[in-house]
């Protein structure tokens, strides 16, 4: 989007503008080359994942240590000046990146270890540690990460509980606000609130660190996490199965609840049209002959291999014999469950593949689920939007996602942003889900994207909490602000 098909908003001009005495004093709190101001190095920082918002930052910052974090805050904090905490800027709603130009904080050089018990599982990390670094260090203790998604290879940790990130086993191993227990947050006058705990247990009244799971940098920086972690599962099984309809898909996630009980890991589907594309993007041969309207992901994790078999094979034998499943695939080894799991985790990127993408990350009651993408594909059907030419915008409509969660990711692909696709589904799927009971934002959270929407999920009620909580915590408002607080 430019700055012209971006929702109206002015900057708020009770903000500085940066000034050379600024970086000057960025530069004494921080060294040189931990002060990023050249044009070309900005522009990472500047744009969003999806190419879809693009900030005007004129300078990015590096702190190395916590203390480094809090000195900058307490400094913008008196200037004014608006800060926008940024981890591996994998955002999907335009929360990670300036709107204007607000200085961006990136966590990225606080990349350190701190600590791991191999007895209770208990993980302490700087908040800048990407995702697969951190679980490759717990593989190598038997350990896993509690949370995997497909920006692995780059997200962060405080990244991933800043926006409470969902993920691919969500259905194992619960959110992060189970699994946290305990972060280092900087807020926004400097003042740095440690709350590393090792405890799984603690009711010493208020659980503050949940404020910040989820909060988008909006309350503080984080800068340490402290993470129960599982023992890795020693043997994982993937199959990939298709079927005829919606209706099969929720047949047969009752049957791996019942027939895979404990060894369940995660339960995705995928429509025809993801897999489409995902089939243009990955440009190899598809793990199932034919097409299907639908398909799913099952994997199952445990610790005794004949016991797993056999549990998938009677649960694969009975949804064919059923009728559920009309085919389907089983990983052989390691490559094999990668390139499964790729079909799945690869339709992010595919969403991609015609320049742009508007995505919807949503949550229905599984029943209607579907219905939400039937909806916005007849919606756009309607408004002669979409086609196979250049002519139309949009290029296809796909829904996948984490739906053993009650997630839907409906994803509009398109060959450029315009005003016309956005106003034909804004507010239209959010006023959808509202109907169907459903949440605005299941994971990704609600950043520039939804600001305007977050009503069709809180209550004024609601609503005016947030509002008085991000009044105490951040009285001059300079923590990302324009995004939904
Ligand atoms: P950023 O994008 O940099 O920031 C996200 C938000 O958190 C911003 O508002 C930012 O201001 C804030 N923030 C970042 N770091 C801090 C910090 N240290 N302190 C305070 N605030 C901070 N999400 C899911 O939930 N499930 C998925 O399955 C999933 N799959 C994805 C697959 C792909 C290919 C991509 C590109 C994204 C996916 N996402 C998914 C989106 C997801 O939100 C991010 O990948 C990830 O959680 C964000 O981490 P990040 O470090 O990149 O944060
Ligand atoms: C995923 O589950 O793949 C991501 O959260 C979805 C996305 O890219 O929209
Ligand atoms: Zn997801």
């Amino acid at each position: 989007l430019t700055k012209e098909t971006y929702p109206s908003t002015a900057r708020n001009q009770a903000f500085a503008r940066l000034s050379s005495d600024d970086i000057g004093e960025f530069k004494k709190i921080l060294s040189d080359k931990n002060v990023l101001t050249d044009a070309t190095d900005l522009e990472f920082f500047n744009e969003d994942w999806m190419r879809k918002y693009r900030g005007e930052s004129k300078c990015v910052l590096k702190p190395q240590t916590t203390q480094q974090v809090s000195q900058i805050l307490k400094y913008c904090n008196e200037k004014k000046i608006a800060v926008v905490p940024q981890g591996g800027n994998t955002g999907l709603v335009g929360g990670s990146v300036p709107v204007f130009d607000e200085v961006v904080l990136s966590l990225a050089n606080m990349n350190k270890i701190r600590s791991f018990d191999n007895v209770s599982g208990i993980f302490k990390l700087d908040a800048g540690v990407i995702l697969e670094i951190a679980d490759q260090y717990l593989a190598e203790q038997g350990y896993i990460f509690p949370l995997d998604l497909g920006a692995k290879g780059s997200c962060h940790v405080g990244g991933n509980v800043a926006c409470n990130a969902g993920g691919l086993r969500l259905l194992r191993y619960g959110s992060l606000h189970g699994s946290v227990l305990g972060l280092e947050v900087v807020l926004a006058d400097g003042t740095i609130v440690d709350s590393m705990h090792s405890l799984r247990k603690d009711n010493t009244g208020y659980d503050t660190k949940q404020l910040f799971i989820g909060s988008e940098g909006t309350l503080g920086v984080i800068t340490g996490v402290s993470i129960l972690c599982p023992a890795r599962p020693r043997f994982t099984n993937i199959a990939f199965l298709g079927l005829e309809s919606y209706e099969a898909v929720q047949h047969c996630f009752t049957q791996a609840k019942n027939e895979l009980g404990e060894i369940l890991s995660a339960f995705e589907f995928m429509d025809e049209d993801s897999q489409d594309l995902a089939r243009k993007f990955i440009k190899q041969t598809h793990p199932l002959e034919e097409t299907y309207p639908f398909y799913v992901l099952i994997e199952t994790s445990g610790s005794n291999k004949e016991h797993d078999d056999a549990k998938l094979e009677t649960f694969l034998e009975t949804s064919m014999e059923n009728g559920i499943v009309s085919d389907g695939t089983v990983a052989q080894d390691e490559a094999q469950l990668k390139t499964l799991w790729y079909w799945r985790e690869g339709v992010s990127e595919a969403s991609t593949i015609g320049g742009g993408v508007y995505k919807y990350d949503v949550s229905i009651p599984l029943k209607d689920l579907y219905g939400l993408v039937e909806a916005a594909r007849e919606r756009l059907e309607e408004a002669n939007l979409i086609g196979e030419t250049d002519d139309f915008p949009v290029l296809r409509v796909l829904g996948y996602g984490h739906v053993g969660d009650g997630n839907l990711h409906l994803n509009v692909a398109v060959r450029r942003y315009t005003k016309e696709v956005e106003k034909c589904l804004e507010p239209f799927v959010y006023e959808w889900i509202s109907e169907h009971h459903g949440s605005i934002s299941a994971e990704h959270g609600l950043g520039f994207q939804k600001k305007n929407y977050i009503g069709y999920t809180k209550t004024e009620n609601e609503i005016k909490l947030i509002k008085q909580l991000k009044n105490l915590y951040d009285p001059n408002g300079i923590l990302n602000p324009y995004k939904y607080v």
